[in-house]
């Protein structure tokens, strides 16, 4: 049944070919007319210019519709159509000719090694696991959660559940073993897959007791779990029913792709919001198949073949997108990289594997390249490598400073492009889209153009567009564009509310900023309790969940402490019981909490005790002054304050703090 599918598929491929309206024909199209046509068209002719895109992956069936708005926000695309991402991603490129092509470099300063994936190399193992996985009884529509460090067996897991139609849900490693119950809780895998342990520079993360903790922790319990034990390295202590991935990998499984309609979720990824509430947003298959395919040649520039790495993290967003589904699926060679930018073994690495893999494009967060320049403030390193390569450098997840932007291309001598994203959108807003011919200097501080399907605005509290270069929020008009999230899991309702309610027919971005006169945008802060830690996002309202949970602590307030690495880190403003005579002994034990509940990427370790916070009359803390205060910069006191009197209080808490 299914080789009939993927014989017809083929033969589809092949029709592609002869159709004069053919995918690589459209594209070229679509390169040739440049930016500004680009983006009139994906919003006047919607369904045409992205059935243009979509012709370009192999479909077991054609979509009866492109674009199906009609119950907004719930938007769908390429209805009806059938496909497999992980056939597009993988054996696409086999059956194309291009199996010796290198899929995956993984470079691991961390562990001294060096490995090469190559298409065909990759579809045998994940071909393999897919096998193995089904007879465990993982089926289409099953999660499968994924908590490993950055290895090639990530990326294996992730294709390997979607090759079933199974979704796969990766928990970033750095989140502790309480956060990762929540999650399975949440989304009930069927089966959990994991690694002994990942190497941070200053420690061994041993993640199969997180694992035994967090399953212990959950009132859902995952039928098996799979660990792979990494080479040279404690093993990780195996239970009656584990499964061992070398053991899997040794047996002679495989499993053709499973396909699944256009709107059946790909994954769930868990993100912060105001509180600590198990968020996770549904990416829908094709959507995201297609965007993905087109963004790297559009906005990246990327030819099939170049090397794009993308220094995230595989539980992120961006790592997601660019380490494992967009390069796959658009016949890249994907870079994966363990380490840090600086110390692993220092600021030359960054150079060196740049130079080592011949990377055409380097996609960062600004907090690594500030990492580096704090080490080469002369940007001096990069001109002992071969950087002959590269092509772009982009930047993203927070905001990038003048002088980092300045620093970076000076250091890797290529121009430095800003671009928007979020989890909820799976690619970039704003960009400047080089494969369209978008000029690679865009105006500093700018990130860039609205990307074709983003009809953006920027508006006031009631929603009345601003003027150009006055600050506002940042909005979309409905339909979003394909591939942004479909819903939040079983939560229809929240994703409704939180993001579709307060401006009418817009998806609200939750980001502040302004367009200029040419239509560059902008992104300037959150207009919610979120913040940017070294890119990650962390909410306030749920680290100060945590703070509350302590047994001493009566309230607390936490905001954004600019930082000069990290961009931001996390600052309490605490309120302890009144019989407390030494409330800064308790400081070690409430940073504690934090890091064993959230885990060690919430960074949390500045906080000063004070008697009373602020409240405004409906009894809400005004997150905006404490930080104004931390950060000593001026603050205006509002009208709606109950008491003003606990301000010099909160300022001489602070005037007495020590950062270090
Ligand atoms: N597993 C377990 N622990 C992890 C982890 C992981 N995958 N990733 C980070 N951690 C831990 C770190 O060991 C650290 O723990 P510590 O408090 O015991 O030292 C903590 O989480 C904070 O990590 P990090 O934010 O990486 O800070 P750092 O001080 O170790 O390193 C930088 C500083 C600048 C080198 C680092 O933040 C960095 O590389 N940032 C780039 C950010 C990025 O790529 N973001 C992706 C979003 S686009
Ligand atoms: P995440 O969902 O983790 O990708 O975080 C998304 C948030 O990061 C956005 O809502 C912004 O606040 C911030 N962000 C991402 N990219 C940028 C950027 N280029 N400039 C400024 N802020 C950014």
């Amino acid at each position: 049944m299914l080789r009939i599918c993927w014989a017809n598929s083929r033969k589809l491929l092949l029709n592609k070919a002869k159709c004069p309206n053919s995918a690589a024909n459209c594209f070229h199209l679509q390169t040739k007319l440049g930016y500004h046509e680009n983006y009139e068209r994906s919003l006047k002719e919607t369904s045409a210019y992205w059935a243009e895109a979509a012709e370009n992956l192999v479909w077991v069936k054609k979509w009866n519709r492109v674009l199906d708005n009609s119950n907004p926000p719930f938007t769908k695309w390429f209805t009806g159509g059938e496909m497999s991402h992980c056939y597009n991603c993988i054996d696409r490129h086999i059956d194309e000719g291009n199996g010796d092509r290198l899929a995956i470099i993984h470079d691991s300063p961390v562990t001294n090694t060096i490995q090469n994936l190559t298409y065909k190399d990759l579809l045998k193992q994940v071909s393999c696991l897919a096998g193995c996985l089904s007879d465990i009884g993982v089926q289409k529509g099953d999660r499968v959660l994924i908590y490993m460090p950055m290895i090639p067996q990530a990326v294996v897991a992730m294709q390997a559940a979607i090759r079933l139609g199974g979704i796969h849900v990766v928990v970033f490693g750095g989140f502790a073993a309480k956060e990762l119950s929540v999650r399975i809780d949440n989304c009930k895998p069927k089966v959990v897959i994991s690694a002994s342990c990942g190497v941070e520079p200053s420690r061994i993360v041993q993640y199969k007791p997180i694992l035994n903790e967090a399953i212990g922790m959950a009132t859902h319990k995952p039928l098996k779990t799979i660990i792979y034990q990494r080479p040279d390295m404690d093993l990780a202590e195996m239970k009656e029913d584990d499964l061992d991935w070398n053991d899997l990998m040794s047996r002679d499984r495989s499993h053709d792709c499973v396909p699944v309609e256009s709107n059946h979720p790909l994954y769930l990824l868990y993100t912060s919001g105001t509180t600590g509430l198990p968020k996770a947003v549904v990416r829908p298959t094709a959507g995201h198949s297609v965007r993905l395919h087109w963004s790297m040649k559009a906005i990246y520039g990327m030819d099939p073949g170049d090397v794009f790495w993308s220094a995230s993290d595989l539980g992120w967003i961006v790592g997601h997108s660019y380490i494992c589904h967009a390069p796959l699926v658009h016949g890249n060679t994907t870079l994966m990289f363990e380490g840090k930018p600086v110390g692993t073994p220092d600021g030359t690495t960054f150079f060196r594997i740049i130079q080592d893999h011949k990377v055409a494009a380097l996609f960062v967060a600004p907090t690594a390249l500030r990492a580096i320049k704090q080490e080469d403030p002369d940007a001096l390193l990069g001109k002992k490598f071969d950087l002959s390569s590269m092509r772009t450098l982009f930047v993203a997840g927070e905001h990038c400073d003048v002088d980092t932007m300045r620093w970076s291309k000076a250091a890797f001598q290529v121009p430095v492009l800003d671009h928007w994203w979020q989890t909820e959108t799976g690619s970039a807003i704003t960009a400047s889209c080089v494969g369209l011919g978008n000029r690679p200097d865009p105006p500093e501080s700018s990130t860039g153009l609205p990307v074709p399907g983003w009809n953006l605005k920027v508006v006031d509290n009631n929603g009345v567009e601003v003027k150009r270069g006055t600050l506002g929020n940042i909005v979309a008009q409905l339909p979003l564009p394909p591939g942004t999230f479909q819903t939040l899991w079983n939560q229809d309702e929240r994703f409704q509310n939180t993001y579709f309610t307060k401006y009418e027919g817009h998806y609200d971005t939750m980001d502040a900023g302004m367009q200029d006169e040419e239509g560059y945008i902008s992104v300037m802060s959150r207009t919610d309790d979120v913040i940017n830690v070294a890119g990650h996002r962390l909410s306030c309202g749920h680290i100060e969940e945590v703070i509350n949970s302590h047994e001493q602590v009566v309230e607390c307030a936490v905001v954004a402490l600019d930082d000069k690495l990290k961009g931001s880190i996390p600052f309490g403003f605490i309120v302890v019981k009144s019989d407390c005579s030494n409330p800064k002994s308790f400081l070690p034990s409430i940073i504690k909490l934090v890091r064993d509940v959230i885990g060690p990427v919430a960074a949390f370790k500045h906080a000063v005790f004070v008697k009373r916070l602020p409240k405004t009359r409906s009894g809400k803390t005004p997150r905006n002054t404490l930080q104004a205060i931390c950060n000593r910069q001026p603050y205006k006191v509002s009208p709606t304050i109950e008491d003003a009197s606990v301000y010099p209080d909160l300022e001489n808490s602070i005037h007495e703090y020590s950062f270090s």
